[in-house]
């Protein structure tokens, strides 16, 4: 006898352990899953679990995707993201699977077809997951039989204007009312305009024990009724996008458990109960976009949770409280265009997991922090406020950082020689201030540095020499009196060159740009969705960006191995100085992505790109709008010849 059955023989009894406990496939049920196997197309080199369903291997309780009870029935069935695009009907053999308590199909491109109506006959369904699927229309009214359901996603990244998912008949309420074990529910970008006011109402009546709220996107309208205030379990609420046109109440204050609330361009008004803001364990707050929203900051609890704070383009005022020092998992500060004003606390350079603050279009006064605990920081952006005193030359500390923007204030000094240290600088801009002084030559080993913009100062002396230095236009430099060498025309008197000694050599090979485009497929519509980074092709894309394309191009970039950088809210450029897609910003290597917004008549490029050799995509801070003729013409000349060739590199 050969030893290795010797061995399988010796160890049988186990076996049967083994398969008792995880149960054995009951055979009716291995055929129904190879009969769905036959029945869905999908594309076999994509696959990864349906790929894996063999019978002459294994029974299918191990099948990857199959979850079996201990009698054997399945169970549990995870088929998201395998590329289906048809197979699943009311005659489908799916169906046969009754005891089914879990059921992800999300992520894949069911072709815009209705959901099956006998989704509503798996009686014992407690989670229901077809978000990203590709489905359509009218959501039928079965599903509201499944009285078992405790989490129900059927949400989407993105809106698909009349072929979204809708509920109009039923309507919100009729289709949740027998949900009451229900605790997460995900309807994001599913139309529910038909439910106009009484949207709070129909969920706090059925509702009790919902602890999860998404609704970003659903056209809905109307306030934020005080029947909410029964959803005492509620952690997360997203309502972004709709059109609440009210104020928040105060209750939310009363949330003890909440950490998400996701509010953004909901168009609310009045004050924000600020007490919210004080919650224990509210780790997001994001308000963003919500013009007639006021509200200020209050004091910070003491071991505060708060992890994001996004409060751009509202109405809040006043100051940042030196409390925010409290805020130890405090990593994202966003409060740019607003009515914010007094200084920028000093408490703020203890906050050791900040690595996102942006103050910009503000009337913050004052010095700046140093920032020096702020190890992570990698984007940084004070423009456009009345800050004062110097630049701290503790700023050379923060090795991360990857965006400085410091312009349009009244920074004195000069430019502190540290900064040569901040190797990953990408972008830098200190222009329209007071500084003085020479430029100093350590900045000349910042070999990363892709946009620098010094101009409108009262710089003097010879421009650095480097590699760089000389790349940069004249736009970089003027408006400083003093300044001369290249790319100036004004020379430089006498000819006395800086030393270059402890300049590190520019190395091409090693430091060079090697910027790709970044494309990224969307879960659904695998063929037809690959797209390009940023998706933003909307007002709404846009705002989601944050949201949602971060994590996919996260996502994506963690199946390649690089670092992602994510970027920030594009605001429209409300400067009048007019920026444009100068043809020879070295347009063989960079960049664009046009991506419009033709609410507005004007079109913004966003900029993302991805540099192989140090692993890290980044999303250009400068986002540069136009008028829409003028991007039409560059667009048509950039997009056929750059687009299409990156296809062909990843
Ligand atoms: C399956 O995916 C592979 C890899 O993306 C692709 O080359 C192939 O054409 C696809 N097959 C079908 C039938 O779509
Ligand atoms: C989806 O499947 C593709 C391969 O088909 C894989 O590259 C990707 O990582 C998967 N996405 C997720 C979120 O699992
Ligand atoms: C299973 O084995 C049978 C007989 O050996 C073979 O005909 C069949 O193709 C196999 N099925 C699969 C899916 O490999
Ligand atoms: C379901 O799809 C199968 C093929 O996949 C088709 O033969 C059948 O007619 C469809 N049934 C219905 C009710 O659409
Ligand atoms: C998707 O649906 C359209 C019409 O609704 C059809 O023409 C097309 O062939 C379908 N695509 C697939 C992959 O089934
Ligand atoms: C639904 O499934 C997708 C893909 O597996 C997953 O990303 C998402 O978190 C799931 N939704 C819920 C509510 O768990
Ligand atoms: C809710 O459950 C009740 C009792 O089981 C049933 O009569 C009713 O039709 C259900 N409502 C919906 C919308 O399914
Ligand atoms: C908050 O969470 C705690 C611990 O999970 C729980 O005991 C408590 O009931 C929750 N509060 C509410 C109002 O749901
Ligand atoms: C918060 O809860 C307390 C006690 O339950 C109650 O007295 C108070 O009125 C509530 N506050 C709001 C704003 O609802
Ligand atoms: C920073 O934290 C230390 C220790 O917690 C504290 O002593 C110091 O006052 C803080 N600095 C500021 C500026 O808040
Ligand atoms: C910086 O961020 C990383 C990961 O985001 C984290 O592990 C690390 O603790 C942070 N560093 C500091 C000094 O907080
Ligand atoms: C900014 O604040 C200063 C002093 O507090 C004030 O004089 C100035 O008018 C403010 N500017 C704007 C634009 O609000």
């Amino acid at each position: 006898m050969k030893p290795h059955l010797f061995f399988h023989i010796f160890f049988i009894p186990f076996y049967l352990i083994l398969l008792s406990v995880s149960g054995q496939c009951q055979s009716d049920q291995q055929s129904v899953l190879i009969q769905l196997k036959n029945d869905l197309h999908f594309n076999s080199s994509l696959a990864t679990k349906l790929v894996s369903w063999n019978p002459n291997v294994t029974d299918c309780c191990n099948w990857l995707g199959v979850t079996c009870s201990t009698t054997g029935q399945v169970i549990g069935l995870d088929l998201s993201n395998e590329t289906i695009s048809v197979g699943i009907n009311d005659s489908s053999v799916l169906f046969g699977l009754q005891s089914l308590e879990s059921l992800n199909l999300a992520a894949n491109n069911f072709n815009f077809s209705q959901i099956p109506s006998r989704f509503g006959s798996f009686a014992s369904l407690k989670n229901l997951n077809l978000s990203n699927s590709g489905f359509s229309g009218q959501i039928p009214g079965e599903l509201s039989q499944l009285s078992s359901l405790e989490v129900l996603d059927l949400s989407s990244l993105f809106s698909f204007g009349t072929r979204s998912l809708g509920l109009e008949n039923p309507n919100l309420a009729t289709f949740v009312q027998n949900f009451t074990k229900l605790r997460g529910l995900y309807l994001d970008n599913v139309n529910i305009s038909s439910q106009r006011f009484d949207w709070g109402q129909s969920l706090s009546s059925s509702l009790r024990n919902l602890e999860v709220l998404s609704l970003s996107n659903c056209q809905l309208s109307g306030p934020l009724d005080n029947s909410l205030e029964n959803l005492r379990s509620l952690l997360e609420i997203r309502l972004a996008l709709n059109n609440i046109s009210a104020p928040v109440p105060d209750f939310f204050a009363n949330f003890t458990n909440l950490t998400v609330m996701k509010l953004g361009s909901c168009n609310l008004l009045g004050t924000f109960p600020n007490k919210v803001l004080q919650l224990q364990n509210l780790q997001i707050l994001d308000l963003a976009l919500n013009k007639n929203l006021s509200g200020s900051l209050p004091d910070f609890p003491v071991n505060g949770s708060l992890q994001s704070l996004m409060l751009s383009h509202t109405n809040f005022s006043g100051g940042i409280p030196e409390s925010i020092g409290n805020l130890k998992n405090l990593s994202r500060i966003e409060l740019f265009v607003g009515n914010f004003s007094g200084p920028i606390p000093k408490s703020i350079q203890n906050l050791t997991q900040l690595g996102y603050i942006d103050l910009s279009s503000n009337n913050f006064t004052g010095q700046i922090p140093s920032f020096q605990m702020c190890k992570n920081l990698t984007h940084v952006d004070l423009s456009r406020n009345s800050l004062s005193g110097e630049i701290p030359r503790a700023i050379g500390q923060l090795k991360a950082l990857y965006v400085l923007n410091v312009s349009r204030n009244a920074f004195t000094g000069t430019i502190p020689p540290s900064m040569g240290n901040l190797s990953q600088l990408e972008s830098l801009d200190m222009s329209s201030n007071k500084l003085t002084g020479e430029i100093p030559y350590t900045l000349a080993s910042l070999t990363f540095l892709s946009t620098l913009n010094l101009s409108n100062n009262q710089l003097k002396g010879r421009i650095p020499i480097s590699n760089q230095f000389q790349t940069f236009e004249n736009d970089s430099y003027l408006g400083n009196k003093e300044l001369c060498g290249l790319p100036l025309t004004r020379n430089c008197p006498g000819s006395n060159i800086p030393t270059t000694e402890n300049v590190p050599p520019f190395q091409e090979s090693k430091n060079g740009y090697d910027w790709q485009f970044i494309f990224t497929g969307v879960g659904f519509g695998s063929g037809a969705a690959i797209v390009t980074a940023p998706i933003m092709l909307t007002k709404t894309g846009r705002y989601l960006w944050n949201d949602y394309t971060n994590k996919l191009v996260i996502t994506i970039c963690l199946v390649l191995g690089i670092r992602y950088a994510p970027c920030r809210l594009f605001e429209e450029d409300e400067d009048d100085e007019k920026e444009t897609v100068s043809s020879d910003e070295n347009s063989d290597d960079s960049e664009f992505e046009s991506v419009a917004d033709q609410s507005k008549g004007r079109y913004c490029v966003y900029c993302t790109k991805l540099d192989f050799s140090r692993k890290q995509a980044i999303h250009d801070a400068k986002c540069t709008c136009f008028d829409q003729t003028k991007l039409l013409s560059t667009s048509s000349s950039t997009s056929s010849s750059e687009a299409a060739s990156p296809f062909t590199k990843l």
